[in-house]
């Protein structure tokens, strides 16, 4: 069991179950409607702790009734957020999200209204009994500073940083993470078709991670790309944060001191068992 930091956003997730994704100025019904804790940051602590890690997140907690859907969901999972900072001003981020029956798949409308994680506050955590911290790859001058600190103070301490979109100044992080976990859209919007090709574009010391969908993922280390298939359940269900499934799946074995290339498979196997299923109960089931 390793002691993990997760560091980013926890959301409310308004989620619409729709039998097909809806056509522009369509209108119809949902066949049921949610709202559960989501955001890639909590949704990725989630995971690891069902795989028997003592995880903990860092992000803010806006004073207002929907926190305690966020709350409520971390402490089912044994999730401690004493270290999140608290304001009183604005509204828990919001995604409105329409789930298709039809093919699985999550198209997201994100709305927030909340500041950042301030570095001010990250700064005053005692981080001395962590094995792993894992950052979201937003808020990019503030983050720059974390783990500017985190390196300086904790040299030994190893950190993924996960980079799922396209932000600005975001390539300047890329020195300071041991782990950096690429999407296929931040690829994309660096111009790449492929995974494999993007890895061998990059340079950095970091191992690196690019998922591809139901293409599987692609890994790099020490210079060397490879790759693993994915793992597609009988039928897709949900989609929404398989690959925040993906990074858990990937830290747990790495810290767990697995070689890379089985730490990048077991990723694929979490993130496809997870499609199968709605939300993220129950993922321990697998390993
Ligand atoms: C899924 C997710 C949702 C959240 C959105 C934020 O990866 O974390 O739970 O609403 O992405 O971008």
């Amino acid at each position: 069991m390793a002691r993990i930091l997760g560091i980013g956003i926890a959301t409310i997730d308004i989620i619409n179950h729709v039998s097909h994704y809806p056509a522009e100025d369509e209108e119809m019904r949902a066949l049921s409607q949610q709202q559960v804790r989501g955001g890639n940051a909590t949704n990725t602590l989630v995971v690891l702790s069902q795989l028997q890690h003592d995880c903990h997140w860092c992000g803010v907690l806006i004073n207002e009734a929907d926190s305690a859907i966020v709350e409520q969901d971390l402490q089912r999972y044994h999730i401690k957020y004493q270290h999140c900072q608290r304001f009183n001003q604005g509204k828990m981020p919001t995604s409105y999200i329409t789930l298709s029956e039809a093919t699985g798949s999550r198209s997201i409308v994100h709305y927030r209204d909340c500041p950042e994680l301030p570095f001010a506050h990250f700064s005053q955590l005692d981080l001395s009994g962590f094995d792993w911290l894992h950052f979201e790859g937003r808020n990019i001058d503030e983050l720059s500073q974390m783990l500017q600190w985190v390196k300086l103070n904790y040299p030994a301490l190893r950190c993924s940083l996960e980079v799922e979109k396209p932000r600005e100044g975001i390539e300047t992080l890329f020195d300071l993470a041991d782990v950096l976990m690429f999407s296929r859209p931040y690829a994309e919007s660096r111009g790449f078709q492929r995974a494999d090709d993007f890895l061998h574009s990059l340079s950095y010391q970091a191992l690196m991670t690019c998922t591809w969908g139901n293409h599987g993922a692609w890994l790099k280390q020490d210079g060397i790309v490879s790759h693993s298939p994915s793992f597609p359940p009988p039928r897709v269900v949900d989609t929404l944060g398989a690959g925040d499934t993906f990074n858990a799946g990937l830290i747990s074995a790495l810290v767990n001191g697995q070689p890379a290339r089985a730490a990048l498979e077991q990723a694929c196997r979490l993130a496809g068992h997870k499609c199968g299923q709605a939300g993220f109960a129950n993922l321990n089931e697998l390993l």
